[in-house]
């Protein structure tokens, strides 16, 4: 019996040494009376050599198309000429399946690699992204763990609006209504006063009509909500979290990254403190700059494309007007006309890859806001009741892993990092 092992697994100082590997052709070339097929697995490719003298493997080898699935075994051979510096002499191959035309060629359109994104995802490339997403992922758990902070599971299912009523999609629950969640933040507020510090990983919903390179329907949700922490205090977690993840991914995953990304410089400059700017600062910049932007109005992604301009690794824009931000973000007790808000934006024109605040933790200024809000208080009930007993200040943020992923690996839309990207002209596959 010979085990089987990975591409990667195969080392030049294996030289002679049989080896068993299984996975899919990727590439197949017959030259003289040799067939090289290169095998790709989830760890990446290897060139196997079939010759005619082999018989048997040699005639399937032959037979077999691109993105078949086949088990091989055979002779590992040091030789610098072949893609990984090592090959292998085959001699047997069980073909598992034969694939006589897969789908998808070179020049496939982005539009229908979106169709068949369930066969786009045989590619190396798909891999290198969902590798990074995984590995980002597992690194932010690392940092949690040992920052202690308490994995939470919160309800998808539920009666009201975080973000906002118009981005809400609706469902029948029974005979009633009910949303898909747009973000666990509020249930995450709640849990805070068992655990203090949490977070969460959902996927959060957005019925959002804009067909921009950041906006799913469907995004996977890092959130974080935190008791005793001020805006300053949540800032300094978003930042440690945020570089320890891009550290980490660049130290396990370079090669991956390289896939998309050429130039690494902002991905190591992604170390804490990150540059901070006020709203004000950033409107002054953007005035600056000829942008038609007056001090009370929102950035959008053109805004904030600009902004990035000037910074080379994330940073922070802070003191947002209070009227453009959701109805849950503390008042400056300093500046009433703002509120303790950040975002955090990534650079090369990505912008805003987190928002996060101050939490309103007073029961009147709550239920005036969310009034002025044209809200009515009695859906708030229960989240209202946080603010009644032992109220204590808190603060949180949401990251949209996707568009993490899309900046570091440098992706011109965010439906690249995901498995099955959901917009509003997309549910299928
Ligand atoms: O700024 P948002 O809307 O904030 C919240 O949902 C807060 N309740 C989070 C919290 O404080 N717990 O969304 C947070 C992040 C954004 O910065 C963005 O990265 C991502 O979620 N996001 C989206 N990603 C992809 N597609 C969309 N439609 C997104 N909407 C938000």
């Amino acid at each position: 019996m010979i085990d089987k092992v990975y591409c990667v697994d195969v080392k030049p100082e294996m030289e002679g040494k049989k080896v068993k590997l299984a996975g899919w052709v990727y590439r197949k070339r017959e030259v003289g009376k040799k067939v090289f097929i290169v095998l790709r697995d989830s760890s990446g490719i290897i060139q196997i050599i079939f010759r005619k003298e082999d018989g048997d493997a040699y005639q399937k080898a032959k037979s077999t198309g691109i993105e078949s699935s086949v088990v091989v075994e055979g002779t590992v051979k040091a030789d610098p000429r072949a893609p990984t510096g090592v090959e292998i002499q085959g001699e047997r191959l069980e073909i598992i399946q034969n694939v006589e035309f897969f789908p998808i060629t070179k020049d496939a359109s982005d539009e229908f690699l979106l169709d068949v994104r369930h066969l786009h995802l045989h590619s190396p490339k798909v891999a290198a992204v969902m590798k990074v997403k995984a590995t980002l992922m597992q690194a932010a758990r690392e940092w949690l763990l040992q920052d202690g902070w308490y994995e939470v599971f919160p309800p998808i299912l539920v009666t009201g609006a975080v973000e906002g009523g118009s981005t809400l999609f609706k469902l029948k629950y029974f005979d009633r209504q009910a949303y898909l969640s747009q973000s666990a933040q509020l249930y995450l507020e709640a849990a805070i006063f068992g655990l203090e510090k949490v977070w969460s990983l959902t996927p959060s919903f957005r019925a959002e009509k804009s067909r921009t390179r950041r906006h799913l329907t469907e995004f996977w949700h890092l959130e974080l909500e935190a008791a005793w922490m001020d805006l300053w205090d949540i800032l300094k977690v978003e930042e440690e979290l945020v570089s320890y993840m891009v550290q980490r991914t660049l130290e396990l995953r370079r090669g991956d990254i390289e896939t998309f990304r050429k130039d690494f410089t902002t991905l190591r400059k992604t170390v804490p403190p990150f540059p901070r700017i006020s709203y004000d600062e950033a409107i002054d910049i953007l005035q600056s700059k000829g942008v038609e932007i007056e001090w009370g109005e929102d950035m959008g992604a053109d805004e904030e494309r600009i902004l990035t301009q000037e910074f080379e690794s994330p940073f922070f824009v802070y003191g947002y007007p209070k009227h453009i931000k959701a109805f849950y973000m503390k008042e400056d007790p300093e500046d009433p006309r703002k509120a303790l808000a950040a975002d955090m934006l990534a650079p090369e024109g990505y912008g805003e890859v987190i928002g996060g605040s101050q939490r309103e933790d007073s029961y009147e200024k709550l239920v005036q806001r969310i009034l002025d809000e044209g809200m009515d208080p009695k859906d708030y009930e229960w989240y209202l009741d946080l603010r009644k007993y032992g109220s204590v200040p808190h603060s949180g943020f949401g990251l949209g892993l996707e568009r993490l992923v899309a900046w570091v690996m440098n992706l011109d839309h965010v439906r690249w990092a995901t498995l099955f990207p959901r917009t509003p002209s997309r549910l299928y596959p």
